[in-house]
């Protein structure tokens, strides 16, 4: 019989029996389903209340995004589009360019919009100071970022992660669109594994 892991938020869920885990030992579970809920809604006033008018468009990073987008965008009461972006970083020999490539580029005009950038995590923050001066560029009327998860350890982010839903611990998180080796993003709550 496994030990039932520790729990960082939430009550003591029986996942560590979770056939989706593939017989992964979780650490534990650091966010259950029912936490990721209840903070998911605030986030969706918080959005609410920070736009008073105007084009909001929600943009999700995929792939890690695709849960948390789904769910949050639906908490949002008041008019917005939703698109995506999918990035590709051209490796470690670039990054001090800057570059990032778009494989697929918002179909949407940026223009005078104000832009919600969705992501699952901010760990080095890489991925976040790329795109930003990316989509900067493109002349949106405000451009703000929302993360679900926040490490705290990012030296590479100029621009402040204006919506956080928790910060998180500095472990190998999946679940919640979160993978690891492409498995694990189905997980309705988001662990950490050995
Ligand atoms: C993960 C995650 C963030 C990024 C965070 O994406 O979804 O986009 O890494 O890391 P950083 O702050 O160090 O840049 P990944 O490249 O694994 O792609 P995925 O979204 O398809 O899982």
């Amino acid at each position: 019989m496994s030990a039932v892991p520790e729990v960082l938020f939430g009550s003591v869920a029986p996942e560590h029996e979770d056939p989706r885990l593939l017989g992964r030992d979780v650490r534990r579970i650091a966010f259950d389903a029912a936490t990721l809920r209840s903070r998911v809604i605030e986030l969706g006033q918080e959005i609410h209340d920070a736009y008073p008018d105007g084009d909001l468009l929600v943009l999700g990073l995929l792939k890690g995004s695709f849960v948390f987008l789904a769910d949050l965008v639906r908490e949002i009461r008041r008019p917005l589009h939703v698109d995506f972006l999918v990035a590709s970083s051209y490796g470690d020999a670039t990054i001090s360019s800057g570059e990032v490539r778009l494989v697929y580029d918002p179909e949407t005009a940026l223009e005078d919009k104000h832009i919600l950038l969705v992501e699952d995590i901010v760990d080095s923050g890489r991925t976040l100071r790329k795109l930003l001066t990316l989509l900067e560029a493109r002349a949106p009327q405000s451009i703000e970022i929302c993360a679900l998860l926040h490490k705290r350890i990012a030296t590479e982010l100029a621009h402040p992660v204006r919506f956080v839903g928790f910060d998180a611990p500095n472990e190998f998180l999946v679940g919640y669109g979160l993978d690891h080796a492409e498995n694990f993003r189905h997980l309705p709550y988001v662990a950490s594994l050995r």
